[in-house]
């Protein structure tokens, strides 16, 4: 059984670092290229990124689109987004100069509130992408623009496309079914010449060698608090490893030069290091139900998160009865496995987690069913199996360490479901 749980594990840690998620495994961003029309050598395009992710979003400063040209095209004009750089357009002094001459164009959104001209629907939200269970209104970026063709005046897509955001890579451009638009009102169907989509998966491992976030544990029947695991995101002390004493004011923020780059974390000294450390404490036992509180602190003293989520696996997740001060979403409801859920925000309630300080936490309680033969206190069982913060996995303490019931008392009293069921079982065998 424990072996075969560490396989399970060693299983699921191994997939993740390779871009498949077992808990949203046709989870991508695809970017579909719209080739619209053509004609005397320049192309309009139309570009969508989609973010197909149940818990993973893009927040600011946001995507940051690349590619290269196959030939020497140039962009033209672009609406709903912008280059970076305009680039060397020697080439076409004494007339218009193109919007961007790069052979590798750096494209980010616009900021809300553009310019009405520069505008496209669905544009202009600073590059955030929202994930698809918390927002379904901000999951698509679309900006426009006209490029001037190659070589040939042939229309030729493409390569080796980037998102600009850690830990994603993206494929290679494939020639799907043209994508299809409305117009009078679902009367007329009109549609692009040629479309293309582009899929980029995100892996942790690739996004940072350590982890952003850890897990303490603790319980009523037990007051030791177990702690997030020493270096769990880093060690005091390691070069290049940063943090503030408690008391100690922060050193002035550097404006970074490029306002598209984020500003890397610092965070206040502790044991375990991380921006994010999230606290699961088992509150109260009712006769039919047992309280949770899952409190979030954020350490980091530069970041606010904004659209923040957490994942959480517990078998008890398929009776989960009623959760507090966060909205909440069984994840795979449907599959035979019903323990997992994602839990996030209420919108201007909790839905920003405040820099370190204070106000630097958020958290909610909730009620879960006893559901008879499965529930105990026994063996860490109330504790969490899995937890993931804003899609990267948290540190967790080893289960060898969780809050032990004490030997005698409660934990007969609690487990008598369990007994019952397994003189039931031994009854139902020895007949
Ligand atoms: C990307 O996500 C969409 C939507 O869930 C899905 O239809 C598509 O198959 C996914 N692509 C890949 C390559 O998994
Ligand atoms: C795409 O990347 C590969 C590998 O880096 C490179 O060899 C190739 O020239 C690139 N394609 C274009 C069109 O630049
Ligand atoms: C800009 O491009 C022109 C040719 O298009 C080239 O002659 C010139 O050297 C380039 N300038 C720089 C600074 O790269
Ligand atoms: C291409 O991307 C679109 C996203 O608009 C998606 O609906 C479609 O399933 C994708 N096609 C393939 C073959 O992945
Ligand atoms: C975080 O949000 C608060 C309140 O909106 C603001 O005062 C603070 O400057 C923000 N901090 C950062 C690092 O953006
Ligand atoms: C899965 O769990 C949720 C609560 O987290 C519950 O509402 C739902 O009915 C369960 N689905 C199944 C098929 O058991
Ligand atoms: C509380 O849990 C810790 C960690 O498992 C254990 O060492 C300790 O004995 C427990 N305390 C009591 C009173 O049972």
């Amino acid at each position: 059984m424990v072996l075969a749980l560490i396989f399970l594990f060693l299983l699921s840690s191994l997939s993740l670092s390779y871009g498949y998620d077992p808990l949203d495994p046709r989870g991508n961003i695809t970017i579909k290229w719209d080739l619209m029309q053509s004609n005397g050598g320049t192309n309009d395009i139309r570009v969508s990124l989609l973010n197909f992710q149940l818990y993973r979003h893009i927040e600011r400063p946001g995507w940051r689109l690349g590619w290269d040209w196959i030939g020497d095209e140039v962009i033209w004009s672009m609406q709903g987004a912008e280059a970076t750089e305009q680039g060397n357009c020697t080439r076409f002094k004494g007339g218009a100069l193109p919007h961007c001459c790069e052979k590798t164009p750096a494209i980010v959104d616009l900021l809300p509130g553009a310019p009405y001209n520069m505008q496209t629907s669905n544009c202009c939200k600073g590059g955030v992408l929202t994930s698809m269970v918390q927002d379904l209104s901000k999951y698509v970026s679309v900006f426009q623009m006209n490029i001037g063709a190659g070589k040939d005046s042939d229309f030729a897509m493409p390569e080796n496309f980037t998102l600009g955001i850690p830990g994603y890579s993206c494929g290679a451009a494939f020639r799907v079914a043209p994508s299809r638009y409305s117009s009078d009102g679902g009367r007329r169907w009109t549609q692009a010449l040629e479309t293309w989509n582009v899929t980029c998966v995100y892996s942790q491992f690739l996004s940072s060698s350590s982890p952003k976030c850890c897990v303490s544990l603790s319980a009523f029947y037990n007051s030791s608090i177990v702690p997030c695991p020493k270096c769990s995101c880093s060690c005091q002390g390691l070069p290049g490893s940063k943090c503030v004493k408690f008391g100690d004011t922060p050193p002035l923020l550097q404006q970074l030069k490029d306002p598209n780059q984020v500003q890397p974390s610092l965070v206040r000294c502790s044991q375990h290091m991380c921006p994010i450390r999230i606290h699961w404490h088992v509150k109260q036992s009712y006769k039919e139900y047992w309280r949770v509180k899952i409190t979030v602190n954020n350490m980091n003293i530069i970041r606010n998160y904004s659209q923040w989520n957490l994942v959480a696996l517990h078998p008890n997740f398929k009776s989960l009865t009623q959760v507090f001060s966060f909205n909440y979403q069984p994840l795979n409801q449907y599959s035979i496995i019903n323990d997992t859920g994602m839990f996030w925000g209420i919108q201007y309630y909790n839905d920003m987690l405040l820099q370190e300080g204070k106000s630097g936490n958020v958290q909610t309680e909730m009620l879960l069913h006893k559901d008879p033969g499965m529930f105990t206190f026994r063996e860490g069982w109330g504790f969490p199996r899995r937890i993931l913060f804003n899609g990267d996995e948290c540190v967790m303490p080893p289960p060898d360490h969780y809050p032990r019931l004490p030997n005698s008392g409660i934990s007969n009293k609690l487990s008598l479901p369990a007994f019952f069921f397994s003189l039931l079982f031994l009854l139902i065998i020895l007949c």
